[in-house]
């Protein structure tokens, strides 16, 4: 429900619990996004002992354990292809010579954590042997050994429809791995890839169907593709494209996040020699803001100074790891820009600016855009996070000379707490398009390409209405008969208030129905009208500004 909505006498259905905490048994099992180190994109399946020792001895030694990358995880490739005749998994002991309790001792003497991977299905996606069927004895196995993280892929998965993927053999397997890990004496964090395998689809349904199950029994959705990998590059040049990729489906999702649920856009890729410096600080900026997990694959000890410089920027990592857990969402974008916000757990608003251009440039936010006040008398300081330093700022801020590929951070701040009264302000996106839902100046709503107008830029106030900063006094409105208008704002008129869904849906309070893409007839694909719900489709799922209260 939108925040402190009026309650109304209109005879309407809708749920009005709240969201369940992450991992509904387990909220406080990863309260933070995780950090920590990862072999995958940087080794596949080169890893071993030694790689994992060294790189132990080098996060300790290099400040990135007291940085608070406190996780070693180890990827596809660990096992024996075969299992032993007790039916349990087996590490390959010419990788691990010592064995896996051994490595996960020498973590806990160093203050480490070890994490392991499986896979849901029958075969690892390398083709090892699968948990299907083996999920109590393998989860016993790892928990046995001293390891306190599952990283679960989803390969060779059954199927019933004869769809590669089929979404509904998921659900119940993902949902008995939560009740055996959950029932270990100390449960196991718990990262599902089962959202990867549906997010390249056109139709997004199966997706978002995964979507909402993965929080109810994880703590961590690895929600699309693998982040760029380091041997089979070669660091080519796509390694940019992958980051702004992953990053851009991250900010489809930030409805599902919440304080002990992260989604998960793949590891940081500081060595990745496809990536300038401006690019691996982007990467880390943006993994920031999201408040995603932080897990480096990279060889460790071999990292320059610039790059342990960007990994332990402790400004950086506190907005990471912010206690509230919200992820920043997008204020705007118009395809050189991205600008997100969200609040902080010290009451200040965090301010993200990307440019996504091929030149240094500047970029001017008014501060109404943060959710904050553009009036003369709220003066505000605003840190600059990479190097701290802090100014003040009246009406707006101004970033100068952010590089090409660059992100700038802000966290501003004001003790008038008058000042610091927030309205969640951002774009309402149709996150399967991308295009946002536009007061066009004329009175007519559209749904358009992202170009960062202030007919794009949604304000939501406590009662469930919306309107754009170009036109404050005008609110979207069910208007009846499946249409929508702009029109005058009055507080508390019900055909003005909206409910935000987890699913994504935009509901009317007044009939219940849908914000939808796509009216009748010819040319008229772009004009939204009101539809009945349906079941995560498409044209009915709709990204919020970040501190919308959203119902399950
Ligand atoms: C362990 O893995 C690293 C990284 O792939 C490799 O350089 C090293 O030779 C391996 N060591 C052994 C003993 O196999
Ligand atoms: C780690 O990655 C390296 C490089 O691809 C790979 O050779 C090695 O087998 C991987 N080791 C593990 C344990 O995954
Ligand atoms: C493993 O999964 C694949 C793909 O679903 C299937 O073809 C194969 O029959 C399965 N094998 C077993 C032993 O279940
Ligand atoms: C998308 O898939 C769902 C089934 O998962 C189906 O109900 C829906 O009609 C599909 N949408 C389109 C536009 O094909
Ligand atoms: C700023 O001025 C406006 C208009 O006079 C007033 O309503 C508001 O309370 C003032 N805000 C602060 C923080 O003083
Ligand atoms: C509802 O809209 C349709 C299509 O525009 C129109 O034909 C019909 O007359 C309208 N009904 C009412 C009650 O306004």
């Amino acid at each position: 429900m939108l925040a402190g909505m009026v309650p109304s006498t209109t005879a309407v259905l809708i749920s009005l619990a709240t969201l369940a905490a992450a991992s509904v048994e387990s909220p406080w099992l990863s309260p933070k996004p995780p950090m920590g180190f990862n072999n995958w994109s940087r080794f596949q399946c080169a890893l071993n002992e030694s790689l994992f020792t060294q790189t132990a001895d080098a996060m300790l030694s290099r400040g990135l354990l007291a940085a608070g990358y406190d996780r070693l995880n180890l990827d596809d490739c660990w096992a024996l292809h075969s299992r032993a005749a007790d039916g349990s998994l087996q590490w390959d002991p010419v990788k691990f010579p010592h064995g896996i309790p051994w490595l996960s001792d020498y973590l806990k003497q160093r203050g480490f954590k070890l994490g392991i991977y499986g896979d849901s299905g029958n075969k690892t996606c390398g083709g090892y042997p699968g948990s299907l069927g083996y999920e109590a004895l393998d989860a016993k196995t790892f928990s046995d050994w001293g390891v306190d993280f599952l990283k679960l892929d989803a390969c060779n998965m059954p199927s019933t429809t004869g769809a590669k993927y089929d979404e509904s053999t998921y659900a119940p397997i993902f949902e008995n791995w939560h009740n055996v890990l959950i029932a270990l004496p100390t449960p196991l964090v718990f990262s599902e890839s089962a959202p990867a395998y549906f997010s390249r689809e056109a139709n997004l349904s199966d997706w978002h169907r995964v979507m909402s199950w993965v929080p109810a029994y994880g703590e961590l959705a690895r929600h699309s593709a693998d982040i760029v990998n380091f041997a089979t590059t070669g660091g080519g040049g796509s390694a940019w494209e992958s980051v702004m990729y992953n990053y851009g489906v991250n900010t489809m999702l930030a409805r599902y996040q919440r304080a002990g649920f992260v989604n998960d856009p793949d590891f940081l890729i500081p060595d990745h020699p496809g990536l300038t410096m401006d690019e691996k600080r982007s990467q880390v900026a943006l993994w920031a803001s999201l408040g995603a997990p932080l897990i480096i694959s990279a060889w460790i000890p071999g990292l320059s100074e610039d790059e342990m410089d960007l990994l332990t920027n402790t400004r950086i990592i506190a907005v990471d790891q912010d206690t509230l857990g919200l992820q920043a969402t997008l204020v705007s974008q118009d395809g050189e820009w991205d600008v997100l916000t969200r609040s902080l757990s010290g009451g200040e608003r965090l301010l993200t600016i990307l440019n996504r251009g091929e030149s240094m440039s500047s970029h001017q936010v008014d501060l109404e855009r943060v959710g904050l006040s553009s009036a003369d008398n709220c003066t505000y300081s605003v840190q600059e996070l990479w190097g701290g330093g802090i100014s003040q700022a009246t009406g707006h801020v101004e970033v100068g000379h952010v590089p090409a590929h660059g992100t700038a951070m802000l966290k501003i701040a004001s003790d008038d707490t008058t000042c610091m009264t927030t309205i969640p302000t951002g774009m309402v996106f149709n996150t399967p398009s991308g295009n946002c839902l536009t007061n066009n100046g004329l009175g007519l709503l559209t749904v358009s390409p992202c170009n960062a107008a202030d007919g794009q830029v949604w304000q939501v106030h406590p009662d469930g209405s919306l309107n754009t900063l170009s036109h404050k006094t005008e609110c979207l409105t069910n208007a009846g008969n499946q249409s929508l208008s702009l029109s005058t704002c009055e507080p508390g008129v019900a055909a003005q208030q909206w409910v935000s869904h987890v699913s994504g849906n935009l509901v009317s309070l007044i009939s219940g129905e849908c914000l939808t893409i796509g009216g009748a007839g010819a040319g008229r694909r772009n004009v939204p009208t009101l539809a009945v719900c349906l079941d995560e489709m498409n044209e009915q799922i709709f990204g919020l500004p970040s501190g919308v209260n959203i119902v399950s």
